[in-house]
């Protein structure tokens, strides 16, 4: 008996379509395994397993001199470096000014003329940036206010605003993300001699700051600045350092501690809580934002915080007892692959706070801190939009060359933040302090209720915000809008505004550069 015999043609169309077969196979299950990989290893634990083993460093307060024009001249000189990150020996190349990694503490008074000398010994050009400063555009550091190899820049302006801890960092269009996360990065704190709250305020003693970033380390120590795989929002790293230190703790010797949290990150938000030493998770007192001091205390559990904030808290310890601050799960509102891929689901352990075995009393926290916002919104006489999508601003992605917004002087305006998309995303506005309204029509949380200059808006929110432009007109230096987690940042999602006289005849989209006839 003889079979059919098979065409050599048919034969190898069969053995060439199994073949196909077992590839797309593999390759489908190749990409499942990756999948279900990467989804296990993103989220990111360290909950009782980092070593605090080094004391926390206070950077240090500025010097500071006051020249004949009675102004207060701080130096700051950028510079590369090289730190221990605790990784075996071998040191990071970094960046930091006056130093090797970060920056000092400037502290200046409200009403008080300050100015600094910005000297660029980096081999590249950048710029510092005064996060959360009222200040004229054209000392704001943004990204027009460039500082070449071997220059110095000497922005001067007059303190104007309540007491506050603000913030200073590079703003190199598109180089931002990588000078921060290099190092470059310190605390500017604003004191204000008509509103001295009995809040601890011994720098350094029971007034902590507290410099939050993430970093990965490549396998010879260096700073790795490669995001994670899937990751929406850009770096995420899996060591916290705090101050520049990996595995931070502190003495604390008083029965009170205030703790100025800044979130010094390219794109990690955290939500800080506390822990006490048999894993009871305890409260805290919010006392201060962005902006400021709130009206008044407030109890909470968490404060979440996106890059760029800050906020204020009061700690209260009891003698000899070790309390853990932690970055819980945060909820960032997004669908779980967005949650899980921008560190919504991750636990960090961030610094222990051990109190000496005798504490020295504390003042009370007093009832009343500061005058709360009053901005209202049916103040306002503009009410501009801005969507959050893709890495753009109402579409758009930054040009240097374009207005986007024109604001009259004196004007109460409403803005209205909203994320079109499903990835996290935050707001912050230069040269100005707002007032948040409301979050997607609810009234904001005390977190949100005193000045901010930064605010995060979850996926397919709203943030409406209110604020005035009381001074400093310049047709011809803009402010800046965008998302501060530093990728999208530099990726373009930033817009120019202008604040302008009444009767100046600028208009949006006008290329910056046709603005002439303005000294
Ligand atoms: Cu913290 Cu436009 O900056
Ligand atoms: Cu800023
Ligand atoms: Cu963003």
């Amino acid at each position: 008996m003889s079979r059919p015999a098979t065409s050599p043609l048919g034969r190898r169309a069969r053995r060439l379509l199994g073949r196909a077969l077992v590839v797309v196979l593999a390759l489908a299950g190749l990409s499942a395994g990756l999948l279900a990989f990467a989804w296990t290893t993103s989220a990111v634990d360290t909950a009782d397993e980092v070593h605090f083993t080094r004391p926390l460093p206070i950077p240090p307060l500025a010097d500071s001199t006051v020249d004949d024009d009675g102004r207060r001249v701080f130096d700051l000189r950028l510079q590369s470096g090289r730190t221990d990150f605790s990784r075996g020996g071998r040191d990071a190349a970094t960046w930091g000014i006056n130093g090797d990694y970060l920056g000092p503490t400037l502290r200046a008074q409200r009403g008080e003329q300050v100015a600094v000398r910005v000297t660029n010994d980096l081999g590249e050009t950048t710029t510092l940036h005064w996060h959360g400063m009222h200040l004229p555009a054209v000392m704001d550091g943004g990204p027009h206010q460039t500082v070449a190899p071997g220059e110095t820049w000497e922005p001067t302006w007059r303190i104007n605003q309540p007491a506050a801890t603000l913030w200073y960092h590079p703003h190199m269009h598109g180089e931002t993300a990588l000078h921060v996360y290099r190092g470059l990065a310190g605390l500017f704190l604003l004191d204000d001699p008509d509103n001295t709250s009995s809040l601890p305020n011994e720098y350094g003693v029971d007034d902590l700051p507290v410099i939050v970033q993430d970093k990965t380390f490549t396998d010879d120590g260096q700073l790795d600045d490669e995001a994670p795989m899937f990751s929406p929002t850009g770096f995420l790293g899996d060591t916290v350092v705090v101050n520049g230190t990996v595995g931070p703790y502190v003495e604390v010797t008083t029965e009170r501690v205030r703790l100025r949290l800044l979130n010094g990150s390219n794109a990690r938000i955290y939500n800080f809580g506390l822990v006490g030493p048999d894993g009871d998770e305890r409260g805290m007192h919010l006392v201060g934002t962005d902006g400021g001091l709130l009206p008044e205390p407030a109890a909470v559990d968490r404060v979440m915080l996106s890059p760029g904030e800050r906020a204020e808290v009061v700690v209260s310890m009891t003698p000899g007892e070790t309390v853990t601050l932690r970055s819980f799960p945060a909820d960032l509102g997004a669908d779980f692959w967005n949650e899980r891929f921008s560190g919504g689901d991750d636990t960090l352990d961030v610094l222990e706070l051990r109190a000496a075995d005798n504490l020295a009393p504390s003042a009370e926290l007093p009832a009343r801190l500061a005058p709360a916002p009053d901005l209202r919104a049916e103040d306002a006489s503009v009410t501009r939009s801005f969507r959050l999508g893709g890495t753009t601003i109402n579409g758009r992605d930054m040009d240097m060359e374009r207005i986007d917004e024109v604001v009259r002087i004196g004007d109460t305006e409403v803005w209205e933040a909203r994320n079109a998309g499903g990835t996290p995303h935050n707001f912050h506005v230069h040269g100005v302090q707002f007032q948040v309204i409301d979050v997607d029509g609810a009234a904001p949380p005390p977190q949100l209720s005193g000045w901010k200059d930064t605010v995060y808006v979850a996926p397919d929110s709203t943030v409406r915000l209110v604020m005035r432009f009381d001074a400093y007109p310049d047709p011809d230096s803009p402010f800046m809008i965008h998302c501060h987690l530093l990728r999208h940042e530099d990726q373009g999602m930033m817009g120019q505004f202008l604040v302008v006289e009444r009767g100046d005849d600028v208009q949006p989209s006008d290329p910056l550069a046709n603005h002439g006839g303005h000294p």
